[in-house]
């Protein structure tokens, strides 16, 4: 039954070089656990790439309940985690996954710096993880606030004062970003969850995109 479906399709649009591609590519012998129990290391950009697969799916079905307006934000949230089915569940993954792909995305990130990996002919790939890693904490800057409860408030009011610190362009920045100069409001809800839900994964698919073509044309580094 699959092998007919993958004739078929095969027999349309040639899809047995891009298979062969990627089912075809040796893991170098270095990065293999199987070989060098140390070489799990290289794993952490991948699990990175797991948890961030993670947050998009439980990201998702959170906004089939969440409300982006300053009255119903925690509501909806509430309803979601008392009332819906498994909305506890998948609300817990997406939150604590925001932590955990900050540790991983840490990780690997030391992983490239202590074995050297960024230095030529990766510096390019290098500059876009930075990137990677803004648009990172920027996700995890904006998503603290939507559940719109005391402490997304006041913290993202300290963020917000941190951004206006920013030396020439901070009162602009904190507009930029809050909607309104004055008050933590409905603009900065709505603006923090286009951000949160459009503008950076949108940025981060792109960056990754990047990341991952220019792993496979350049190969993994090393062996040390
Ligand atoms: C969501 C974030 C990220 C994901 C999913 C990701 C994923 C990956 C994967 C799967 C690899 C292949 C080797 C490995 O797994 O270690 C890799 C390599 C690499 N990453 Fe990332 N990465 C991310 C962020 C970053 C950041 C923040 C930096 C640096 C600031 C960075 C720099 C690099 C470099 C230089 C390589 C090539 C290393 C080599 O060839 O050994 N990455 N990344």
């Amino acid at each position: 039954m699959i092998q007919k479906l993958y004739d078929w399709i095969d027999e349309r649009i040639d899809v047995a070089p891009i298979w062969r591609d990627i089912a075809d590519h040796e893991v170098p012998e270095h990065v293999n656990p199987a070989y060098h129990f140390s070489a799990f290391v290289y794993c952490f950009g991948g699990l990175t790439f797991f948890v961030v697969v993670i947050q998009v799916l439980s990201g998702m079905f959170l906004t089939m309940y969440y409300v982006p307006d300053i009255e119903n934000a925690w509501k909806s949230v509430y309803y979601l985690q008392s009332q819906v089915a498994h909305g506890q569940i998948v609300r817990g993954m997406h939150h604590w996954g925001a932590s955990v792909v900050i540790v991983m995305l840490l990780l690997h990130t030391m992983r490239v710096f202590f074995q050297g990996a960024y230095k030529k002919p990766r510096e390019l790939n290098w500059m876009v993880g930075v990137l990677i890693f803004f648009v990172m904490l920027g996700l995890g800057f904006t998503g603290y606030l939507l559940p719109w409860d005391n402490k997304a408030y006041f913290a993202t009011q300290v963020g917000l004062d941190i951004a206006n610190q920013v030396p020439f362009i901070g009162p602009e920045l904190k507009t930029l970003l809050a909607g309104d100069p004055k008050i933590v409001g409905a603009q900065t809800l709505t603006r923090f969850f286009a951000i949160h839900v459009f503008f950076l994964p949108g940025a981060l698919f792109a960056l990754l995109a990047v990341h991952f073509i220019l792993i496979r044309r350049q190969g993994i580094a090393g062996p040390l």
